[in-house]
């Protein structure tokens, strides 16, 4: 079967990580991960690289003296595999244009809340604060500007009087799981079959 190939970037629980992990076991799920990369030694999701044999490369930002050093210190390696797609799973950093520039494949990202609607950090907070009744998770490309390329999909989560950012992270990372896997599919459904990007 064909199947795009997937780098998948994380910072921290890699619970997203996981969810296509398991969804890539079924010999009918149109992708595979080629490599995990993590910015920070203490994500965690790593260790489900570990777990499956999946190549996985640590390379934490903080090693490196800017940005330009360490976005290509990613590109190079993720340049020896041949990736299709890059799914950004809780990466905690914002790539710059010149990253994007020179990865020539898409990216995704998945953001908690139902963009456009509580871009940025804290979310989850956001919605809180803003008395929100309901909220949820959306999978977009990633363009320069922030949480705001065209959106792939979303699923909605509603919040309850009694909800708090924990139940609510809870809530939302369900859903997050479902999307992440369903959006990659989407992707690899709106592929030729005669396009280069994909592999055997
Ligand atoms: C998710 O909530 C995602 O929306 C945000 O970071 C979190 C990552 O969670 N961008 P995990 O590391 O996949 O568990």
């Amino acid at each position: 079967m064909q199947k795009l190939n997937l780098a998948v970037f994380i910072s921290g629980a890699g619970s997203n990580l996981r969810a296509i992990i398991e969804a890539c076991k079924d010999a009918n799920y149109p992708a595979q991960i080629s490599i995990v990369i993590a910015n920070k030694n203490e994500a965690k999701g790593i260790e489900f690289a570990k777990e499956n044999n999946i190549p996985y490369k640590i390379i934490p930002h903080k090693n490196f003296a800017n940005r330009a050093e360490f976005e290509q210190e990613i590109l190079d390696e993720i340049n020896k595999y041949e990736i299709d797609l890059l799914c950004l799973a809780g990466f905690m950093r914002v790539l710059s244009n010149h990253f994007l520039e020179n990865f020539k494949q898409d990216i995704i990202n998945i953001h908690p809340s139902l963009l456009p609607k509580y871009k940025g950090v804290d979310a989850i907070g956001q919605a809180l604060r803003d008395g929100a009744e309901e909220t949820g998770c959306t999978i977009h490309y990633v363009v320069p500007e922030v949480d705001s390329g065209e959106i792939i999909l979303k699923r909605r989560v509603t919040i309850e009087k009694d909800d708090d950012s924990d139940s609510l992270l809870k809530k939302i990372n369900k859903e997050e799981h479902i999307a992440y896997v369903e959006a990659i599919m989407k992707i690899a459904k709106t592929k030729k079959i005669t396009d280069n990007a994909f592999h055997e």
